[in-house]
């Protein structure tokens, strides 16, 4: 077994911006904590990019536990943990959703498109939550190349939040 403890979100429960992965890896697994592996470095550093601490937003996963060997999740897994995920999103009820990575795009989103097609628009889920997608940080750590497209999504994400405070 490689799954030691569930890992359910950290962040502030008043969060405006919510980040969404996909599921825990081994340093997560071992912390009980989303994100603080090399992943979790890059993703700390897109946030502060934008002028946010960690700590002021709240970070989740479609996924509770971590699956053997980091496979992709199963569907029974992502039908399993998705409830959970669904009432963060509505206890934190935030203004923002960052989706980082394919797998939690094409999940939330019900999609089978690419992330290259998800990414850079703004979508809404969740009872019409506005949420951005961007390619994942572990995914950005293999191709930097790609940051310069994320970095037009994180740009994009703060446009859509400052829109929606200008207009509310
Ligand atoms: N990758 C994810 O998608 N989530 C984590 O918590 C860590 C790595």
């Amino acid at each position: 077994l490689t799954r030691t403890q569930g890992v359910f979100g950290v962040g502030n429960p008043q969060a405006e911006w919510m980040v969404i992965g996909e599921a825990p890896g081994a340093d997560e697994d071992r912390q009980g904590e989303p994100f603080v592996g090399r992943a979790g470095q890059l993703l700390n550093s897109m946030l502060r990019a934008i002028g946010l601490k960690r700590e002021q937003v709240f970070i989740a996963n479609i996924l509770k536990s971590r699956p053997p060997n980091n496979r992709d999740p199963r569907p029974e897994e992502v039908r399993a943990c998705l409830p959970y995920l669904f009432r963060q999103i509505e206890l934190i009820d935030p203004k923002l959703i960052l989706c980082v990575g394919r797998i939690a795009a094409q999940t939330l989103l019900q999609s089978d498109l690419p992330i290259g097609k998800l990414r850079g628009k703004l979508h809404r889920i969740a009872r019409d939550r506005p949420m951005i997608v961007t390619y994942h940080p572990a995914y950005l750590l293999r191709s930097p190349g790609e940051k310069r497209k994320s970095w037009e999504d994180l740009l994009l994400a703060v446009r859509t939040f400052d829109s929606l405070r200008a207009g509310s």
